[in-house]
């Protein structure tokens, strides 16, 4: 069979990426150019400050990845872009470019939901192995997913408040710390002591999650501290919020696997490049002999590589957009 070349797009929050992949699991080239800098100083992302530098970014991005790539777009089999969920304005410009070249270089365009992207990063790895159990946990999900087959998703839970990632980037911002958080957390974690007595969140025996008390946990804690006079100590207070979430996560994810008899995790989303997660969850899966499969940290956040990877899938599967270009800030996983 000939191989199969996706030119991808992702736009979805405030990374402008673009990226061409070979046949679902080999990265041609990508280029993912962050606005971090630009929102850092508001502690979060600015949607109209994200949808406008998209717009600076994204000739620019496309004309890079072709150069990188040295291919023209009469190569390429297929378009691919993120049309949800994310940030309306931002899923607009990637979705508006993307269009436009599948409609003047006639190529099919095909929608990729932004966590199916997540998955797939793993692709890039290793050929995803099923059936799978994917823990998503990023700035926007916390979920489990079941895999029988590709591009199949079946819910299993997932959070019933905030997302793991925006907990991470809440609380760095109490502790006075910069965006995105998770990063910065991660690191102190591995600095500081267990001493802050934080609950264990929704430790139940369902599969779902809630982040928004331990976040609150934390806030309370802080005001407390500063009310006395007294100052927080942000490392040991960066381990014992990790630990929990740590915790919680795993002790799941490992029952999840029991229960549908699944051997096969794979990780996805900015969180995945948690320190403590990885660690924590190589360990586990060791003792239960579960293959463990995480993507490499750059392609954990937000990136293009792994709409293409994803959009591959979906190609061949026949998905294609609708005459009618549609984003989705809010779609669910199907
Ligand atoms: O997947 P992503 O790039 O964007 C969304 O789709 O949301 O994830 C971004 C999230 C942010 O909340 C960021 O703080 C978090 O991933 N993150 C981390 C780490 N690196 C990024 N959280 C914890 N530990 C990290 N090392
Ligand atoms: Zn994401």
């Amino acid at each position: 069979m000939n191989s199969k070349y996706i030119l991808a797009f992702e736009t979805s929050c405030d990374e402008t990426s673009v990226s061409i992949i070979k046949d679902g699991h080999t990265e041609i080239a990508t280029v993912v150019l962050s606005q971090i800098d630009i929102h850092s100083k508001f502690g979060g992302v600015v949607p109209e400050t994200a949808s406008r530098a998209h717009i600076e970014n994204i000739t620019i991005v496309i004309e890079e990845v072709l150069e990188k790539a040295n291919m023209k777009i009469e190569e390429i089999d297929a378009i691919a872009v993120t049309y949800g969920p994310g940030l309306i304005g931002s899923l607009l410009i990637g979705l508006v470019a993307a269009k436009t070249l599948a409609f003047i270089y006639n190529k099919p365009f095909v929608p990729v939901h932004h966590i199916a992207g997540h998955i797939y990063a793993n692709n890039l790895v290793k050929p995803l192995e099923f059936p799978l159990i994917a823990l998503v946990v990023s700035g926007g999900h916390t979920e489990l997913i079941l895999m029988e087959e590709d591009y199949s998703f079946k819910y299993i839970g997932g959070t019933v408040d905030d997302a793991v990632g925006e907990a991470y980037d809440k609380v760095a911002r109490v502790l006075g710390l910069s965006y995105p958080g998770g990063p910065v957390i991660d690191k102190l974690a591995f600095t500081g002591k267990d001493t802050y007595d934080l609950p264990l969140p929704m430790d139940d025996t369902s599969f779902n999650f809630s982040f928004s008390g331990l976040k609150s946990a934390v806030i309370n804690m802080a005001h407390n501290e500063k009310q006395r006079g007294n100052k927080i100590n942000i490392e040991n207070m960066a381990t014992s919020f990790q630990n929990r979430v740590v915790e919680i996560l795993t002790k799941k994810t490992m029952r999840a696997l029991k229960k549908y008899d699944v051997t096969n995790l794979i990780v996805a989303g900015g969180v995945a490049a948690n320190k403590g997660l990885r660690d924590r969850l190589t360990e586990l899966c060791n003792e239960n002999n579960i293959n463990l499969l995480i993507p490499n940290i750059n392609y954990c956040t937000d990136n293009a590589a792994m709409i293409g990877a994803a959009g591959y899938y979906a190609y061949k599967m026949g998905r294609r957009f609708d005459d009618i270009l549609k984003a989705k800030p809010t779609d669910v996983l199907h």
